[in-house]
């Protein structure tokens, strides 16, 4: 019997000692429904009606069995092969995952050893450092550079030589800076550290075309492994679809840690539909690219603190307090993220891109609380 004293914390199994002193990944999402969203960067007008139509229409035997992948793979190709410029890729050379958070958990959980380096940059995704630090690994993230944030390409490629890293994790375009590195860099790093899997986050790339998929051949440049997910342009956030694209081996090592069922039939049924209509991806973005243009418009002009680069959101730096102006945007019913704690943009918030009309809206209120 535990003896009284024993204190609190001791009680139960012992918990990893990487998990024990970790953080999780967290994030402010509830209570968003009805506010406009314009803090997690993600389509703000919903998926395709073919979308809402093949859920409305699912079967019942599609919940009460297990769900089944045949044909989803393939489906993802031709997408890939409408691209401008189209991506050629083989069934075995992708993955799926429940959403590119659970592909990043994978890759960790599949190549992370307690003492191996990761290599990544910063400011960038938040959800790189809890999955590095579970595995018990040691993080290297090199500042982005300059005014326009510039991605570090000099010190990425010392750091890979010295330090031999076992991952390296670049967000192409970076969230959230916007920072975009070409493909033929890309290659290059991938190149020249055959030892180290460079993954490159593209969950943004749709919106100023950064893939480096039309160029890659993985049967020659096997350490490298693309994501890509349906939650940002098709709208799919809430059912989670990820993909990941790479050598064969690759995806067979990284599926190993993965659960046989873990994307599931609503997910499965509502990307089929998804990405039959890519005409629907494609319009978003135009819009989306059109609200940038008009937004930059108004911070030019009113001579605002911004940046703006890949990806569908920007950072703005107010005048005033960025926590307070976070609060009154909310009061207004407008959601943005404020980037505090965060290296080199602390003091800005992150404001996503949506529609015209959208941004005009946030524009409207924005200019007459931060004056
Ligand atoms: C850079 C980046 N990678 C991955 C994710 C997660 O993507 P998913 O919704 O497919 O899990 C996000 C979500 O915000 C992101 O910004």
């Amino acid at each position: 019997m535990e003896s009284p004293e024993t204190p609190k914390t001791s009680r139960g199994p012992k918990l990893r000692p990487e998990v024990e002193d970790m953080h999780g990944y967290s994030a402010p999402l509830e209570g968003r429904r009805k506010l406009l969203r314009l803090d997690f960067n993600e389509n703000t007008i919903g998926p395709s009606p073919l979308v809402i139509n093949a859920l409305k229409n699912i079967r019942a035997e599609e919940i009460s069995i297990y769900p089944e992948y045949n044909g989803l793979r393939e489906a993802f190709i031709e997408n890939l092969k409408t691209a401008k410029p189209p991506a050629i890729i083989q069934p075995t050379e992708i993955g799926l995952f429940n959403g590119v958070d659970a592909a990043i958990h994978a890759v960790f959980q599949a190549y992370g050893e307690r003492g191996d380096y990761l290599l990544t940059t910063t400011p960038t995704f938040g959800y790189y450092t809890p999955c590095a630090h579970m595995q018990g690994m040691k993080i290297i993230a090199i500042p982005y550079q300059g005014k326009n944030f510039s991605f570090p390409i000099e010190q990425i490629e010392k750091t890979l030589l010295e330090k031999k890293p076992k991952l390296l994790l670049i967000c192409n375009p970076n969230n959230p800076t916007g920072s975009r590195l070409e493909a033929h860099k890309i290659l290059e790093l991938s190149s020249n550290a055959p030892n180290t899997l460079v993954v490159v986050d593209e969950l943004y790339e749709a919106f100023t075309g950064d893939s480096v998929l039309p160029t890659v051949d993985f049967s020659k440049t096997p350490n490298l492994l693309v994501l890509r997910s349906l939650s940002k342009t098709a709208g799919l956030a809430g059912l989670r679809m990820g993909f990941s694209i790479g050598n064969h081996n690759v995806i067979d090592k990284i599926s190993r840690v993965t659960g046989p069922y873990d994307v599931n039939s609503l997910a499965v049924t509502a990307a089929f539909a998804a990405l039959k209509d890519q005409a629907y991806i494609d319009n978003y973005v135009i819009e989306v690219s059109l609200a940038r243009d008009w937004i930059k418009k108004q911070l030019v002009a009113t001579e605002k603190k911004y940046h703006i680069d890949g990806g569908n959101y920007l950072l703005v730096w107010p005048t005033n307090e960025a926590s307070k102006i976070e609060a009154s945007l909310r009061a207004s019913g407008i959601l943005v993220r404020n980037m505090q704690n965060k290296p080199l943009i602390e003091g800005a918030l992150r404001v996503s891109i949506g529609t015209i009309k959208q941004m005009q809206k946030f524009w409207e209120i924005y200019s007459k609380i931060d004056i």
